[in-house]
């Protein structure tokens, strides 16, 4: 059965709504049809996954293994508008994104906000490279607040305090930010698995597209992993606008694109009160302490 995945409503306004799929809820362009079809989603050895929570640096992760697969030559011919399709999502046309990604040549450059109990099981069988970004919380929801607020085909907040409260009780569309890092944090160290924090790419870009040539097992000469770099910075990716396709082929207009907004570590104290932040301090600390995770905020 498909699901309806007309982008409007009857009065031709856009649509916003969400649905909960197993205690989490999701916005109507992921369908629970889409969702369902995870659990026999075919995994190929040689995808790559971009596995992130929403707002941690998804677009830039992408920009560079895709730099560095075409720099390579594992990726050939042009750009294509979406370089790692959500295999969940439902947005362009009539064919869902799973489906579309069953004809895709590889290597498959796949992303993903899900949840890991949401996540293909073929995903743990057959191994795939994944690469994990991680972002202190208080720049993702100060992100994720203008992510909501700017998309017109997402539901807005009306105020910062409706998305910290929704953000800190899991009610947010994908759910619960420490279970999705705890998952992959706890992964860290298999062979398969690479897991990053924005504000280390924020400090060494460089060291960044080197450390993740080498998980993907690519050589690339110092020239060409300075080439990737720069052109993985914030100024450079704003400027050649790649990540405002994402907008073109969901028919929303680029310039409300909030994929290159800021690109800062530590945004959030122009967001924060002073009771915001120790509240999110106390809730950060009773989810990850004891786990050996940090972040500079
Ligand atoms: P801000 O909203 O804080 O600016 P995602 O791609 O997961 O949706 O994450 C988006 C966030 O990553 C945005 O954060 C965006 O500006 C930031 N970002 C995207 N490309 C970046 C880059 N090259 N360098 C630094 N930050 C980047």
């Amino acid at each position: 059965s498909r699901a309806n995945m007309n982008p409007f409503n009857e009065d031709g306004s856009r649509r916003t709504d969400t649905h909960v799929y197993d205690g989490v809820k999701f916005p109507w362009y992921v369908p629970r049809t889409s969702l369902e079809a995870m659990q026999s989603f075919e995994v190929r050895p040689d995808d790559v996954w971009i596995c992130t929570y929403s707002k941690s640096g998804t677009a830039w992760i992408i920009e560079i293994v895709w730099k560095i697969l075409s720099a390579s030559g594992d990726i050939k011919g042009d750009e294509p508008l979406d370089k790692a399709p959500y295999p969940d999502f439902h947005v362009f046309g009539p064919v869902p994104n799973h489906e579309m990604l069953t004809k895709a040549p590889s290597p498959r450059l796949i992303a993903t906000h899900l949840l890991p109990k949401f996540l293909p099981p073929q995903l743990l069988e057959k191994q795939p490279k994944v690469l994990y970004v991680a972002r202190n919380p208080k720049d993702v929801a100060v992100s994720n607040y203008h992510h909501c607020n700017t998309l017109p085909n997402i539901k807005s907040f009306d105020s910062f305090q409706d998305l910290l409260n929704d953000f800190m009780s899991g009610e947010i569309i994908f759910g619960e930010w420490p279970d999705h890092v705890l998952y992959w944090w706890k992964k860290r160290d298999e062979d398969n698995v690479l897991f990053s924090k924005y504000e280390d790419m924020k400090k060494d870009l460089v060291g960044t597209v080197r450390m993740v040539c080498k998980f993907l097992g690519k050589s690339l000469t110092d020239e060409q992993i300075n080439s990737v770099a720069q052109q993985c910075t914030f100024d450079a990716m704003k400027k050649n606008k790649t990540r405002d396709n994402l907008c073109v082929i969901a028919g929303i207009d680029p310039k409300d694109t909030p994929f290159m907004r800021k690109g800062k570590v530590g945004g959030w104290k122009g967001s924060f009160t002073v009771a915001q932040s120790e509240k999110m301090d106390k809730w950060y600390h009773e989810a990850i302490d004891g786990t050996e995770l940090s972040f500079e905020f």
